[in-house]
C-alpha cells in the first residue's frame, strides 16, 4: 500500500524521489484519518510554501482510480483508497503466490552466517540454548524469505578442561550401558559428582587437567571417549531439534578450531597486539577489560576459539553479515571479539553482530535451575505437548492424528511464547498461559486457521480455482493487513525481531475473527466465493507467517 501511494505521489512531486516519498508515508493512528497519510512538511522546506498549501495543491492534482478520496488536514494528505480495487487485488495476489507471497529479493543471494543454539555437550540443553535456537531459526527463515542465504551453524561447546574431568569421572564411576540409555542425564550426573568430589580432592582436579592434556595430544582412548560423548550428546540434541523443526548446515564446534588457533595467536603476536600479563597473554582493549588469549599454562580460551571461528567463517562462506544468537550475559565477550578482530585489520568484523536476548523465567526466577534441580528441555516439551493434548480432548475427541496435532500445538506454544515479545525482554514460562485458546497465543492463531479450513471445506469450493471480484466493507482491515505482510517481514529483518511477525499475525487473526463475527460467510450465494477467497488468503498468510517463526499449524483442530 505504501509502495503504491509512493508510486502515485512520485508523479506529483518533483523534488523528492520515490524512496524519499516512501519513507515519509505514515500509517494514521485512527481510521477516520484515512488508510495512509502523507505529511507535507519536508516538501514545504523544499518548495518554500506552507504545508497546507502544498497539501491542497497536490490533492487537487491527484487523480488515480485506486484512490477514492483525499483529505487535507493540518498539512497532511489523508488518503482513502478504493477498497474494492485494492482489496480484491491483494487477495488475488495472495491466492496466486501462495506461500511465496511476501517474498522479496533484497538479499540477492548474499550469505549470512548464523551461530545458532550451540549447546555444550554432556550437559543439559538449557533454556538459553532454546531461545538461541528458536530466535536464530526464525531470523534465518526471515532472511531466506528476503533472498539472503542463511548458513545455520551449531557451534557446539565440545572442548575444554571439563572434558578431561568427564573422562576421569566416567572411568571412575560410569558405565557404558547407562550412558547409552540416557546419555545427557548420565553424563551430567558424572560431571556433577566429579565437582562434588573434587572440592575436597585436589588430586582429582589434577587428574582432570591431565586427562584434557592427553585429549589435546590425541591419546587414543581419551579421543575415543570424547568422540563417543560428543556423538551421544548430539543424538539427544538432534531429537530436540527434530521436535523444534530446526536443522543445521554445520556442526563445527569449538573442537573443530583446535588446529586453527596457532595462526591466530601468531598473527596477534606479529601485529604486536599480544602482551604478557602475569604469565598469561592478553590483548589490551580501549574502554573494556583486556581479552585473555592464552592462559599461564599455555592453553587457549573461548575467545581464542571464537577468533579462529570468525576468520574461518569469513574465509569459508564470505559472509556479508555474521550473526551470533547468544544471551545477554555474553555481550562483553562479543564486544571484545569484534574489537580484537578490528585491531587485527579485519574490517569485515564490522558486519558481525551479537543478537542477544533475555532470560526465560519461571515465577520470576531464572529457569535453568529450579530448587537446584536441572530442567531437561525434552521433559519441558513433553509437558507442553501433554497439556495441549488434554486441552484438545476436552474440546473434542474426534480429531485424527491427535498426537501429531498435540505436538504441533505444544511445541508451537513454546516457540511462539519465546518469539512474541521483543527478544531483549526476559520472558515468563507459564505453560497454562501459553496454551490459552484466546489471547496472544499460538493456539489462538492455530484455532483461527483451523476454523477457516473448516469453513472452506464446508463451502465445497475447489480452492485452486477461486476468483475474487468483490470484498465486504468489513473485510477492509484484513485486506490492509495482507498488504502489510511484505513490510512486516522486512521490518522483522531490520530489527532482527521475529516478534514483528508474531504481533502482526495476532492482529490479522483478531481482524479476521471480528469479520467472522459479523459476516455469515456461506449464506449469500453471490458473495460466497469472494468470501472463501478472502479466508483462504488469510490462512495462507497465517500459515506462512507461522512457518517463518518455525511453527507448524494443523488444518483440523
Ligand atoms: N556454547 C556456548 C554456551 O553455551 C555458546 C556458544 C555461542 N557461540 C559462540 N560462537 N561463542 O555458552
Amino acid at each position: 500500500m505504501k509502495h503504491l501511494l509512493a508510486n502515485i505521489l512520485r508523479k506529483e512531486i518533483e523534488v523528492l524521489n520515490e524512496t524519499e516519498i516512501l519513507k515519509l508515508i505514515e500509517y494514521p493512528k485512527h481510521a477516520h484519518q484515512g488508510d495512509l497519510s502523507f505529511p507535507c512538511f519536508t516538501l514545504s522546506k523544499h518548495l518554500k510554501k506552507s504545508p497546507m498549501i502544498i497539501a491542497q495543491e497536490i490533492s487537487e492534482r491527484l487523480n488515480d482510480e485506486q484512490i477514492d478520496k483525499v483529505e487535507v488536514v493540518n498539512g497532511y494528505l489523508n488518503i482513502y483508497f478504493n477498497k474494492q480495487t485494492l482489496g480484491t487485488n491483494v487477495i488475488q495476489e495472495v491466492l496466486r503466490d501462495k506461500e511465496s507471497f511476501g517474498a522479496q529479493n533484497i538479499g540477492q543471494g548474499k550469505v549470512i552466517t548464523m551461530d545458532i543454539s550451540s549447546p555444550n555437550i554432556a550437559k543439559p540443553f538449557s533454556m538459553g540454548h532454546l531461545r538461541s535456537t528458536v530466535i536464530g531459526n526464525a531470523v534465518a527463515n526471515i532472511t531466506e524469505k528476503l533472498g539472503f542465504k542463511p548458513v545455520r551453524i551449531n557451534h557446539i561447546g565440545d572442548w575444554g578442561t571439563q572434558f578431561g574431568k568427564l573422562i576421569v569421572a566416567y572411568k571412575k564411576w560410569g558405565n557404558e550401558a547407562d550412558v547409552k540409555v540416557n546419555p545427557i542425564p548420565e553424563l551430567f550426573k558424572l560431571y556433577v559428582k566429579f565437582h562434588d568430589e573434587a572440592e575436597h580432592d585436589e588430586a582429582l582436579n589434577e587428574a582432570g587437567r591431565t586427562a584434557f592434556l592427553k585429549l589435546e595430544q590425541g591419546e587414543a582412548e581419551h579421543v575415543r571417549l570424547w568422540t563417543w560423548f560428543r556423538e551421544v550428546s548430539l543424538q539427544s540434541f538432534n531429537e530436540i531439534y527434530a521436535r523444534l523443526g530446526v536443522s543445521f548446515d554445520s556442526y563445527n564446534g569449538e573442537a573443530f578450531y583446535n588446529g586453527k588457533m596457532d595462526a591466530v595467536v601468531e598473527r596477534l603476536a606479529a601485529l604486536n597486539l599480544l602482551v604478557e600479563d602475569q604469565g598469561a597473554e592478553i590483548v589490551k582493549l580501549d574502554d573494556m577489560p583486556p581479552a585473555l588469549i592464552k592462559k599461564t599454562n599455555g592453553s587457549t580460551l573461548y575467545i581464542t576459539r571464537d577468533l579462529a571461528t570468525a576468520i574461518y567463517r569469513k574465509e569459508t562462506y564470505n559472509f556479508s553479515e555474521s550473526y551470533y544468537f547468544v544471551g545477554n550475559e555474553q555481550s562483553l565477550h562479543f564486544k571484545q571479539l569484534i574489537a580484537v578482530l578490528k585491531m587485527m585489520g579485519y574490517e569485515w568484523a564490522e558486519n558481525m553482530e551479537h543478537i542477544s536476548f533475555g532470560m526465560i523465567l519461571k515465577d520470576g526466577k531464572k529457569m535453568s535451575t529450579r530448587k537446584g534441580k536441572v530442567i531437561f528441555l525434552d521433559e519441558v516439551l513433553d509437558e507442553a505437548v501433554n497439556m495441549a493434548k488434554q486441552n484438545i480432548i476436552a474440546k473434542s475427541n474426534e480429531i485424527e492424528n491427535i498426537d501429531k496435532v498435540a505436538e504441533q500445538i505444544g511445541i508451537g506454544a513454546v516457540i511462539f511464547n519465546d518469539l512474541k515479545y521483543d527478544r531483549q525482554n526476559d520472558i515468563e514460562f507459564d505453560l497454562e498461559d501459553m496454551l490459552k485458546a484466546e489471547g496472544n497465543t499460538c493456539l489462538y492463531l492455530q484455532y483461527t486457521n483451523a476454523r477457516i479450513h473448516a469453513i472452506i471445506r464446508k463451502s465445497g469450493l475447489e480452492t485452486s480455482h477461486i476468483e475474487v471480484n468483490e470484498i465486504d466493507e468489513a473485510a477492509w482491515d484484513i485486506a490492509k493487513d495482507l498488504m502489510m505482510f511484505e513490510e512486516v517481514i522486512y521490518n522483522a529483518y531490520v530489527k532482527q525481531s521475529p516478534a514483528e511477525i508474531a504481533k502482526y499475525l495476532l492482529q490479522l487473526a483478531r481482524h479476521f475473527n471480528s469479520y467472522y463475527a459479523n459476516v455469515r460467510i456461506l449464506d449469500d450465494a453471490a458473495m460466497k466465493e469472494n468470501r472463501v477467497g478472502l479466508l483462504l488468503a488469510v490462512s495462507i498468510v497465517i500459515e506462512e507467517g507461522l512457518s517463518l517463526l518455525g511453527i507448524e499449524t494443523p488444518r483440523v483442530l
